[in-house]
C-alpha cells in the first residue's frame, strides 16, 4: 500500500461533471478575469464565513498585502504576527515596507501565544496577524481585546482554516479582515492561484477592490497605484462548486484526525494535536511532533508513505530575515515545534485502512528510531 500525502485527483472525482460543467459556463461567457463568476463567488463565500463582503484576488499572500496596503500600512510600520507560518505571512507584511515582528506560539495550539502579545507592542505597531495554524483558530478574544485597547487592527491569516470556527464564530469573521488562500491543496482549493479577503467593514472592502485593480473603481480612471490582483473567473467557478462541498469535506478530515488520535493516543513519543473546547479544528494538516522526526519522515518515504513538513525552518530564522536580527533562541517554542513537526497524510478521501497503514508503520519507526537511539 502506499498513501499519498494529498490526493487531489480523488477529491475531485466524484465532483467532476459539476466542475467540468462550471468551466463550461466561463469559457463560453469568456468572463476570464474578474467578472460574474468571482462576484457570484464572493457572495457565497462571504455567507459561508458569516461576513458582509468577500473580495476575490490572485492567492492568499495578495489577500495579506493588499490588506495592510488598505489599512495604510506602509515603510517605518511595525506589523506583529507569528514565525511559525509560511513565509507568505511575513512577505505580505515586508512587502508594504512595514517590518514584522514576531510573538512567539503556544505549545499547545501551535498558535500566537496571547500573553507575550502587549510586550511586542510599540507606538510603531499598525496590525496584528494571528495565523490559524493547521485548521485551527488563534484565541481571538484576548487578541481582539488587546487590539482594542490600542486601537490596532487585527487581521486573520486564515489561509489554512477554511470552515474553522472559533467559539460558534467562522474564522475570517472576527478581526477587521480574514485572509484565504485557495491554493489547490487548502480545504477549499481552486486549479491554480486564488484568495480572497472577507470583512464586515464597506470601506475596506471598496478600498481592496480599488487596489486589486489598478486602483481603479471605474475603468481607467486611476485613483490609487494599485496592482493587478484579480481572481481568474475559472477560478471563482471551481471555488463556487467546491465550496458547497467544503463542509462535508472538513467532517471527513476530523473523523480522520480522531481516527489518529485515537490510535496514537498512548504513544508517549508521539505528541497528537491539542483542541481547546472553543475551537472547531479543519485540520488542513495533522501534524504530530516526534523527537527524531527527520529519521521517522525518511523511514516512512521509504515504506510508501508520504509525509511533510510545515513548517522545517521558522520565519525569523529564514535567511531572507537575517537583516531582522532574531537568532536561534529567539522564540523557543516555534522552534522546538519546527524541529519535531511531522504533518501526516490528510485528505478527505483517506480510508481509514490508510490510516491504520500510516500509524503501524509510523509506530514502527518511531521504536526503530528509540532502538538507534539506545545502541548510540
Ligand atoms: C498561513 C498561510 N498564509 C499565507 C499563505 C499564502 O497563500 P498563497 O500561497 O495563496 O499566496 C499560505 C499558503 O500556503 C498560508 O498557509
Amino acid at each position: 500500500m502506499t498513501v499519498p500525502f494529498l490526493d487531489l485527483k480523488a477529491h475531485h472525482e466524484p465532483i467532476r461533471e459539476q466542475l467540468d460543467a462550471a468551466i463550461a459556463q466561463v469559457i463560453d461567457s469568456g468572463a476570464f478575469a474578474g467578472g460574474p463568476f468571482v462576484a457570484s463567488f464572493e457572495r457565497d463565500f462571504a455567507a459561508y464565513c458569516g461576513t458582509s463582503f468577500a473580495v476575490g484576488v490572485g492567492n492568499g499572500t495578495d489577500a495579506l498585502w493588499l490588506t495592510l496596503l488598505a489599512l495604510g500600512v506602509g515603510p517605518g510600520d511595525e506589523v506583529i504576527t507569528v514565525p511559525s507560518t509560511f513565509m507568505a505571512t511575513a512577505e505580505a507584511i515586508s512587502f508594504c515596507g512595514a517590518r514584522p515582528v514576531f510573538v512567539d506560539i503556544e505549545e499547545q495550539t501551535y498558535t500566537l501565544d496571547t500573553a507575550l502579545l502587549e510586550k511586542a507592542i510599540t507606538p510603531l505597531t499598525k496590525a496584528i496577524i494571528p495565523v490559524h495554524l493547521f485548521g485551527q483558530t488563534t484565541d481571538m478574544d484576548p487578541i481582539l481585546d488587546i487590539g482594542r485597547k490600542h486601537n490596532i487592527p487585527v487581521i486573520e491569516d486564515a489561509c489554512q482554516a477554511h470552515g474553522a470556527l472559533y467559539k460558534g464564530t467562522k474564522a475570517g469573521g472576527m478581526g477587521v479582515a480574514g485572509c484565504f488562500s485557495f491554493y489547490p491543496g487548502k480545504n477549499l482549493g481552486a486549479f491554480g492561484e486564488a484568495g480572497a479577503i472577507v470583512t464586515h467593514d464597506p470601506d475596506l472592502a471598496a478600498r481592496i477592490k480599488v487596489l486589486r485593480d489598478h486602483g481603479q473603481a471605474r475603468k481607467y480612471f486611476h485613483s490609487h497605484i494599485g496592482w493587478n490582483a484579480r481572481m481568474d473567473g475559472i477560478q471563482a467557478a471551481v471555488l463556487s462548486v467546491k465550496l458547497k462541498h467544503l463542509d462535508k469535506a472538513n467532517s471527513c478530515r476530523r473523523a480522520h484526525a480522531w481516527f489518529y488520535d485515537e490510535l496514537l493516543v498512548n504513544m508517549d513519543e508521539i505528541v497528537i494535536p491539542f483542541v481547546p473546547h472553543r475551537n472547531h479544528h479543519v485540520y488542513h494538516i495533522y501534524a504530530v511532533r516526534i523527537k527524531d522526526r527527520d529519521r521517522v519522515l525518511g523511514a516512512l518515504a521509504d515504506m510508501g508513505i508520504s509525509c511533510a513538513i510545515h513548517y522545517p525552518i521558522p520565519v525569523h530564522l529564514q535567511e531572507a530575515y537575517r537583516s531582522l536580527g532574531y537568532s536561534e533562541g529567539s522564540f523557543p517554542v516555534a522552534e522546538k515545534c519546527a524541529a519535531e513537526f511531522l504533518s501526516l497524510p490528510m485528505y478527505p478521501e483517506l480510508s481509514n485502512e490508510q490510516i491504520h497503514f500510516v500509524i503501524q508503520k509510523l509506530k514502527s519507526s518511531v521504536s526503530e528510531a528509540k532502538t538507534h537511539e539506545c545502541v548510540a
